[in-house]
């Protein structure tokens, strides 16, 4: 916590009190790093500064906000969430209450009862999994029912009571910063005399992580097509993955007719999720005719593909090809 006061990072979210707030910038978070996610995090704020703002909001809205985090079950839940606290009336003041928010697990119910009410409550994240794990020299893998229960054992008799806020944000800042995944800074770190892996020379060993058993592979392929300056979408159905957020057309939908019109460029990506691969074959195809598709296709103007909340693969995708000026052949992606 010393260590904190002098080198702690100045976050926007940091000393507001704002439940809101601090719930907000845990959730966005969980989803990428602190800089981007400061950007977010001001988006947010910007355009829903009070809960009832956002629960106000359509989803679509919420969604598209979200654009480029990936992951939209994050911020269906957020607003779902939303909804939860303006019923009850205001924002859950105990850890079961913040846990029973949609989409808060023990992680960040810790966080914002401890940042926002003071609580006493652990919030072991990854940062906090590996300092403890290496200060400690602790082998127990942390993503098992017995380590998650181990680390939050150690973390809760640690914690400082009455200042769980700052002691939990002083971990992940010195998990962040000082004790990083790589090369961490063990020569200029206050805690080194008592750090068992330094001593041990295991600090490149710890935190020690499970095996997940294979993961699924998925084998997807997408055609852009673009006739004048429209191109064809469908929201993807209930049931199975991007369960309805937008995508180009599959390429099976396309009759082989059509797809003579046109140039045929194609390309593949890899696509890494959390318990799955993707692999998308991306074809383009300019027409000047528009090919007839399935039912569920809507033609939208390329300019407006940003209103339609898409999975990050097809991000990506876009991204690339509207950089390239939508000029065929577009860049090799990679
Ligand atoms: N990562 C997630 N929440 C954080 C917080 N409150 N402080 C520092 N890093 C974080």
């Amino acid at each position: 916590m010393h260590w904190f006061r002098d080198f702690g990072r100045e976050l926007p979210w940091r000393g507001t009190g704002d439940a809101y707030a601090i719930w907000l910038s845990e959730v966005i978070l969980q989803q990428t790093r602190i800089q981007q996610g400061e950007a977010y995090w001001l988006r947010f704020m910007q355009r829903f500064p009070t809960v009832e703002d956002l629960a106000d909001a359509s989803e679509d809205e919420v969604l598209r906000l979200w654009q480029g985090l990936g992951y939209y079950s994050r911020a269906r839940n957020l607003h779902a969430a939303a909804h939860q606290i303006v019923a009850a009336g205001g924002f859950p003041q105990t850890i079961e209450g913040i846990r029973a928010l949609k989409g808060v697990g023990d992680y960040t119910a810790a966080a914002i009862g401890s940042i926002a009410f003071g609580l006493d409550a652990a919030a072991v994240d990854g940062n906090v999994y590996r300092v403890l794990a290496r200060h400690f020299g602790i082998a127990t893998p942390i993503n098992t029912t017995e380590g998650k229960r181990e680390f939050t054992i150690l973390a809760t008799q640690l914690l400082p009571m009455g200042q769980a806020g700052t002691f939990n944000q002083a971990l992940m800042d010195f998990g962040a910063m000082q004790c990083t995944p790589q090369t961490p800074r063990c020569m200029s770190c206050p805690l080194a005399e008592t750090c068992v892996a330094l001593r041990t020379g295991t600090v490149e060993k710890l935190p020690v992580k499970m095996r997940k058993t294979k993961v699924q592979e998925r084998h997807l392929a997408y055609i852009y097509i673009r006739c004048k300056d429209e191109t064809p979408i469908r929201r993807r159905p209930a049931g199975d993955i991007w369960q309805g957020l937008w995508e180009p057309a599959e390429l099976s939908m396309v009759s082989v007719d059509s797809q003579r019109q046109g140039q045929l460029l194609a390309h593949d990506v890899k696509h890494v999720l959390t318990h799955r691969i993707l692999y998308a074959d991306f074809y383009f195809m300019e027409v000047t005719e528009k090919p007839s598709l399935p039912e569920g296709y809507i033609w939208v103007k390329e300019s407006a593909l940003d209103d339609y909340a898409k999975p990050r693969l097809i991000e990506k995708l876009l991204e690339l090809i509207l950089a390239s000026g939508l000029r065929v052949p577009f860049p090799v992606l990679g």
